[in-house]
């Protein structure tokens, strides 16, 4: 990957992430953006020194590895004003949500490898969890480096593109759900009197440390949740009235809900 220059188009919240990744990865020496904006070009060049170029075309031409990061209504037309600049030695990789490597491929209408890549709002704080599918042209060594670059703003797994929905509707939509846990759960200490600011605090690091520990120790949820439940008490008694409200099934379906919408959201508008 070291030989080869990248160019994301769209540098908004996904695109910059990606960006101060591989900038702090070490990995963006080379890399091109494209940017209409001056003000916004500017921006990128202080803080990643990196080039902003005003021509998504051209920017095309001149890289091997092209991350698209404009929102999926923007897709089609960047696909189709890249597309005379696109050769079979061009890795394409599109992170927009909802958009078939299918559909991608008929509006290029040529031979590219392709990738599809689903992060999540995480990448803003590298700490993405990031899925990736291959495209028919797409090689071992384009997933290779597809997953090199996602790295470097959290962590990777590559899955058949039929399950991008599920993870649409798992981890695309799991940081609203964890919020939605912080809250409650903040809200809980509240209500037992605590100060708001402390419970929120305590909630955010409560979920963070936990996360953590598992991800570290590689420990299996139940059994980390099996050390903190004494017998006969406190914890077990909490547990116990999550249970009583369905708390995991309504967690599993929303997950359900969210993939299902995915299924009925996925095309490229336009
Ligand atoms: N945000 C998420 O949590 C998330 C998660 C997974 C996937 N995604 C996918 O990531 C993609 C980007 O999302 P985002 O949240 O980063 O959106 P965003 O912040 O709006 O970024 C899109 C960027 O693309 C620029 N842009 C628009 N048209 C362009 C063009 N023709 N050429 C070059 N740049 C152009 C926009 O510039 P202007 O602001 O000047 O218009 C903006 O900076 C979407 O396809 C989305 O589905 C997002």
């Amino acid at each position: 990957m070291q030989k080869k220059k990248i160019g994301i188009i769209g540098v908004g919240n996904m695109g910059e992430a990606i960006l101060r990744g591989l900038h702090q990865k070490g990995m963006a020496k080379g890399i091109v953006v494209s940017e209409i904006r001056p003000d916004r070009g500017d921006y990128i060049k202080k803080n990643y020194g990196v080039e902003a170029i005003p021509d998504n075309q051209k920017l095309a031409s001149q890289v091997q590895i092209i991350i698209l990061a404009v929102k999926p209504q923007e897709l089609k037309g960047v696909l189709q004003a890249i597309a005379p600049a696109l050769d079979a030695s061009t890795l394409l990789i599109s992170i927009a949500a909802g958009a078939s490597l299918g559909a991608i491929a008929s509006i290029l209408a040529k031979d590219v490898r392709l990738v599809r890549a689903m992060p999540n709002i995480a990448a803003l704080a590298l700490e993405s969890a990031t899925a990736l599918s291959p495209g028919g042209g797409a090689s071992a060594e384009d997933m290779e480096v597809a997953q090199e670059i996602f790295n470097a703003m959290g962590k990777t797994v590559v899955i058949p593109e039929a399950l991008m929905d599920a993870v649409t509707g798992m981890s695309g939509s799991g940081p609203a759900y964890v919020c939605l846990f912080i809250e409650a759960l903040a809200d809980g200490g509240v209500r037992m009197g605590l100060p708001r600011k402390d419970a929120l605090e305590m909630a955010i690091q409560t979920v963070l440390g936990t996360a953590r520990l598992l991800s570290e120790q590689g420990e299996h949820p139940a059994h980390l949740k099996d050390r903190v439940a004494s017998p006969g008490g406190t914890t077990i008694a909490g547990i116990a009235s999550l249970e009583a409200k369905g708390f995991r099934g309504a967690v599993m379906e929303a997950v359900a809900a969210a993939t299902q919408r995915s299924k009925e959201l996925a095309k490229i508008p336009g």
